[in-house]
């Protein structure tokens, strides 16, 4: 690998995830040898202009990679002037498309039209398209540039060690396969609450939502993790597969479903996360019309032999009260209590937290004194700190080659698949967008998790 072409380079994402993740990678000595880097946009800078750009928005370790990076001015979906960033022909590059969703085709559509070397990789980011037949159109694109091997989808909430975590959790213990099904599980929440408010994104989030945004793939992700199948090994091949099993037995939501289980808000003016939030309808950019939702609470049912009948509850929103991010798995009753208690104790949950990173397991034991009394407790393990953060870790597979954590073409297509029936009831009005107010908990007397949100 000669080269790194970043598609997008003056934009946010790479200015705020993508040179901080190479910086990273270049400190801790990580980055393929040799590699040259090469930003191309529209603006018009020179190399050093495009390195002051970053370097006013950097400091610390990114600072002294910085200098080696060059810039090439182009749009990026014009094939003439972008051919010279690849040249000389039949030279590999990973080409980085840290572009706009809308921008992505034309841009996939240009690198077509230079018959780069099947050799070189694509990085795609989330969104994968707007709707099931948009990322097939994509899909096709790509698959006329490069092989699927070589396109590598990134979702960076594979890159969380808490979620890479949920495969050792289960499948390196013998403890929990074996209660790990609709017989023991009643319900599994996966949450990420947010206090972060809109941070200036309106001209990405408000065609998007807090549907697209988060739970069509980050939490759908997620969901594939706790509820495959246990993979034969975990490579590209048998992982994904696994996943995709589970996406294809996820139901598709038909109307009266939406109505029941899927809850759309967005945030009116408060305070949230010590900071004051205007309405959503009235932060910049946002077209109010459009009535984009900024929590999205859904609950899917998985039907395979495993999984019958439990409810999988994906919920996330933007300036809520607190910041929770994880995982819960509450596990049904015992079938029969022995002990004289009033109430009958909450059954064991299992709690997997990302930031901090914390794997808690909730179970009743005898209390103090009295052997017959029962009392809550949790046993707790942090997680020690992770090495490389989220984005820096899926670029090594990208320099490697290796694609078991980047999403495949067939998974972004499925995931479309369940999720397009509630974005067409929302278009269509059938349920009521709720509002809260920033800095609260959320429409959470709506919401279908089984725990509310903390305000
Ligand atoms: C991004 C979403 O993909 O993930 C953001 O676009 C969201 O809206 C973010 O805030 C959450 O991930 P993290 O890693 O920043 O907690």
């Amino acid at each position: 690998m000669t080269q790194l072409v970043i598609l997008g380079a003056a934009g946010d994402l790479t200015s705020r995830y993508l040179v901080p993740a190479l910086g990273e990678l270049a400190v801790a000595g990580a980055l393929p040898e040799g590699l040259t880097i090469t930003g191309v946009d529209r603006q018009p800078w020179g190399d050093d202009e495009f390195r002051h750009h970053l370097a006013g928005r950097h400091s610390g370790h990114a600072v002294a990679f910085l200098s080696g990076l060059r810039y090439h001015q182009s749009d990026v979906t014009d094939a003439t002037t972008l051919r010279a960033v690849f040249e000389p022909p039949g030279s590999t590059s990973v080409v980085y498309l840290a572009l706009p969703p809308h921008v992505v085709p034309g841009a996939v559509q240009a690198l077509g039209a230079l018959h780069l070397s099947r050799g070189n990789r694509i990085v795609a980011e989330k969104p994968f398209g707007h709707d099931l037949e948009s990322a097939r159109r994509l899909n096709a694109l790509l698959h006329d540039v490069v092989p699927e091997e070589q396109v590598f989808r990134v979702d960076h909430f594979l890159g969380k060690q808490t979620v890479q975590n949920i495969l050792g959790l289960r499948f390196a213990n013998r403890i929990f396969e074996a209660v790990w099904n609709a017989q023991h599980v009643e319900a599994v929440d996966i949450v990420w609450d947010e206090t972060l408010a809109l941070e200036g994104r309106a001209g990405y989030y408000d065609a998007a939502g807090a549907l697209r945004d988060m739970v069509q793939n980050h939490l759908l992700q997620l969901l594939c993790l706790l509820a495959m199948e246990p993979p034969v090994a975990l490579d590209e091949r048998s992982l994904r597969d696994r996943k995709v099993d589970v996406l294809r037995a996820v139901r598709r939501p038909t109307l009266d479903a939406v109505r029941r289980h899927a809850v759309r808000a967005r945030y009116g003016a408060g305070t949230a996360g010590g900071a004051t939030v205007p309405a959503y309808s009235d932060e910049p950019g946002v077209d109010p019309d459009r009535r984009t939702e900024t929590y999205a609470a859904v609950t899917l049912f998985v039907d395979s032999w495993r999984w019958a009948g439990v409810p999988f509850t994906l919920r996330s929103g933007k300036a809520l009260g607190a910041d929770r991010h994880e995982v819960r798995v509450r596990f049904r009753p015992v079938p029969h209590l022995a002990f004289d208690e009033e109430h009958d104790p909450e059954p064991n949950v299992l709690r997997l937290h990302v930031d901090p990173d914390l794997v808690t397991l909730e179970v009743n034991l005898n209390g103090a004194g009295d052997p017959f009394r029962l009392e809550r407790a949790g046993m707790a393990t942090a997680l020690a700190p992770q090495e490389l953060s989220a984005y820096a870790r899926l670029l090594v597979d990208v320099f490697a080659g290796d694609p078991v954590l980047s999403i495949r073409a067939d998974e972004a297509e499925e995931a479309w698949r369940i999720i397009e029936p509630i974005l067409e009831a929302w278009r269509n009005e059938a349920t009521p967008l709720l509002e809260y107010p920033a800095g609260s908990s959320g429409p959470h007397e709506h919401s279908p998790v089984t725990e509310p949100a903390s305000g």
